[in-house]
């Protein structure tokens, strides 16, 4: 047993991270890792809390990965406040903390990596964000080959995310386990994000109504096909002031839309912007 840390370490290169973690490894320390891109919040610290019950050290990473922002004012607003998250990692007896800087990431010979994605990336998240998977894809391959964890915690919130890196694990034959964590929320339902941190007090209010539509697919799926569940959130979310970008309900491993039928898993999925603020949730509609 690995003895617990009284103190976060910040690395802040692959020199420092592997003076702590080579000798890890070697003492056969199972590596839990967490990749983020900071502005941490409630959400983040489940997959801490998730990585720290199954493995003797976990390790975070914040990097605002500038190549899967497809929208540059997007990347320039991203909230950053490394300060607050080494507090709350800190509290949350997290070991390590990686910090890279865009050129250890992507140095002058990184070669891209490929990925066939096929029909996983060609909707919601990939169709609306051209290009935003091959980022994830390129800094997800980079992170886990920079830490080599054992085991990899994802959160739920992205769901299309998961479904990306789990085939780009598959097709890459990584030896990373990768794990799936639930959604944290508010009391009112509304999905914790980095960034709700841009929305004011009356947007947090009005955002509401997406965890309302999800619970009310939920119900509707008891009753109605697929798409007639679809169209009923599509008529009920109109109501709103927010503005609708998709919704869809999807087979939770192919992602393809769900029309007549339900499958175990059925899931919907809902990308909205609240004022300039774009937001993304999902919810499992019928039990796997
Ligand atoms: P980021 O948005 O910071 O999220 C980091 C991880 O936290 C992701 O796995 C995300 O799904 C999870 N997460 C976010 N909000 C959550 C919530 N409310 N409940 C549970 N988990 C939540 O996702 C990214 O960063 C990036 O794409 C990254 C994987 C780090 C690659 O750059």
């Amino acid at each position: 047993m690995i003895k617990q840390k009284e103190l976060l370490e910040s690395l802040r290169s692959i020199d420092e991270l592997d003076a702590h973690l080579v000798p890890l490894r070697k003492a056969g320390a199972k590596i839990g890792f967490v990749p983020t891109m900071g502005a941490l919040h409630d959400g983040h610290i489940a997959l801490v809390k998730a990585a720290k019950q199954d493995c003797d050290a976990v390790i975070v990473s914040i990097f605002v990965n500038p190549t899967q922002f497809n929208n540059a004012d997007d990347l320039k607003h991203y909230p950053r406040q490394e300060d607050e998250d080494l507090a709350l990692l800190l509290k949350n007896n997290c070991d390590f903390v990686y910090l890279p800087t865009a050129e250890e990431i992507y140095p002058a010979d990184y070669k891209a990596v490929k990925v066939d994605l096929e029909t996983i990336e060609n909707t919601m998240e990939g169709k609306h964000r051209p290009g935003h998977f091959d980022g994830v894809v390129n800094v997800v391959s980079r992170l886990f080959d920079i830490v080599q964890p054992n085991k990899a915690y994802f959160g739920r919130k992205d769901f299309q995310q998961v479904a990306v890196v789990k085939e780009m694990n598959r097709q890459l034959k990584l030896p990373v386990e990768i794990v799936t964590v639930e959604t944290k929320r508010t009391s009112s339902g509304l999905a914790l994000s980095s960034r709700n941190l841009r929305l004011s007090e009356q947007s947090l209010e009005k955002a509401v109504i997406i965890s309302q539509v999800l619970n009310k697919g939920k119900s509707w799926a008891n009753s109605y096909s697929p798409s007639v569940t679809r169209d009923k959130m599509i008529a009920y979310f109109k109501d709103s002031s927010l503005e609708l970008e998709y919704l869809q309900i999807v087979h939770p491993d192919t992602l393809n839309d769900l029309n007549q039928y339900w499958v175990p898993g059925a899931t919907a999925c809902i990308a909205t912007y609240c004022d300039d603020v774009r937001l993304i949730d999902n919810m499992e509609l019928i039990a796997k």
